[in-house]
């Protein structure tokens, strides 16, 4: 071998056991919602930071508005290996994990205070890991708020919900609330919900201020209940084994970089609660209603019976800790 010859195997050998012919991780990040929601402005930041800090070893790139995956999918597609990182909403966990339906039950939580409250406490951190055993870990959660009612007819009291359709996540714990209140709960995707309150196939639907602004809604129903009585949050979801597969300090620079974009998307999601509230009031394509204190009393009433329908399957203890939390 000539000296040439020498050299570039030397050199080859120090970039492959230096990582330098590394291939590059593609992290595919799979969500529903608009960029500039709480969740969407999570990812696209967690993005950014991976591509200053990992440029080169890791790169994310984000599908949101349900290109690649709807969330009812996306969870085997993360098991599958065809997305790396999701991010549903605590209600759509429920083939996977029963305890996480804590978060749907109605009247739980009364602000988002009490949720961060709950979901830094020990019951809270335990839930992140209430699927290992199906291949599934939580790696935090993410706020986005609490919903509200919109329907075609005014909404103050549960009779006036009545017969009515109501498009719901995939949770029982959510048909459970409507049926309550003898409404109609349909689980539909969350990319339906436009075309099917356009088309008066349903008459309401209940979410955030931010899901409501991006996607619309408040253009094809006439009125939104302010009842803020349930949350919607999200846990950003991944495959244990690709996870625990990466190198410890490209894991430990991720995670970081997770901690930070979900520090970002908290802080914008309590900002968007208002300010979106506030352009759908502006907009005056839907009516806000505020309920009086009597009225409220009366959803409770109705709803709250739910709780002890679910708690043999969410644990006692896991309810008490909640309730403990709005303290
Ligand atoms: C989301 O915020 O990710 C979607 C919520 C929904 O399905 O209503």
């Amino acid at each position: 071998m000539n000296k040439f010859k020498i050299a570039v195997s030397a050199l080859a050998m120090i970039a492959v056991t230096s990582g330098a012919y590394a291939e590059e991780i593609v992290i595919k990040f799979s969500h529903v919602v608009a960029e500039n929601t709480p969740k969407g402005i999570m990812a696209n930041k967690f993005a950014e930071l991976v591509a200053e800090r990992l440029a080169g070893k890791v790169k994310v790139e984000v599908f949101p508005n349900s290109q690649l995956f709807n969330d009812d999918k996306v969870l085997e597609a993360i098991l599958l290996g065809d997305v790396q990182l999701g991010a549903p909403s605590l209600s759509k966990f429920g083939k996977f994990t029963r305890k996480l339906q804590v978060y749907d039950l109605p009247f739980l939580f009364k602000n988002m205070d009490a949720v961060g409250k709950f979901q830094s406490g020990p019951h809270g951190q335990a839930l992140l890991a209430s699927m290992k055993s199906k291949g599934l870990v939580g790696l935090g959660y993410l706020h986005n708020g609490l919903k509200q009612l919109s329907a075609s007819n005014p909404l103050r009291v549960p009779s006036d919900a009545a017969g009515k359709k109501f498009r719901i996540m995939s949770s029982d714990v959510l048909a459970a609330q409507f049926e309550a209140v003898d409404a109609v709960p349909l689980k539909k995707p969350f990319s339906e919900v436009f075309t099917l309150l356009q088309t008066k196939a349903i008459d309401g639907q209940e979410n955030t201020w931010s899901n409501i602004y991006s996607k619309k809604f408040f253009e094809v129903n006439e009125y939104i209940t302010n009842s803020n009585h349930g949350v919607l949050d999200y846990l950003v979801v991944t495959s244990e084994d690709y996870w625990n597969g990466l190198d410890a300090e490209i894991r430990d620079e991720l995670n970081k970089a997770m901690a930070e974009a979900i520090a970002e998307g908290n802080k914008v999601a309590s900002e968007k609660s208002m300010s979106d509230k506030q352009k759908i009031a502006d907009s005056g394509r839907s009516e806000i209603l505020t309920l009086t204190a009597d009225e409220r009393a009366q959803w409770v009433d109705a709803m709250k019976p739910v709780w002890a329908q679910f708690a043999g399957e969410i644990g006692q203890d896991v309810i008490d800790a909640a309730v403990a939390s709005n303290n």
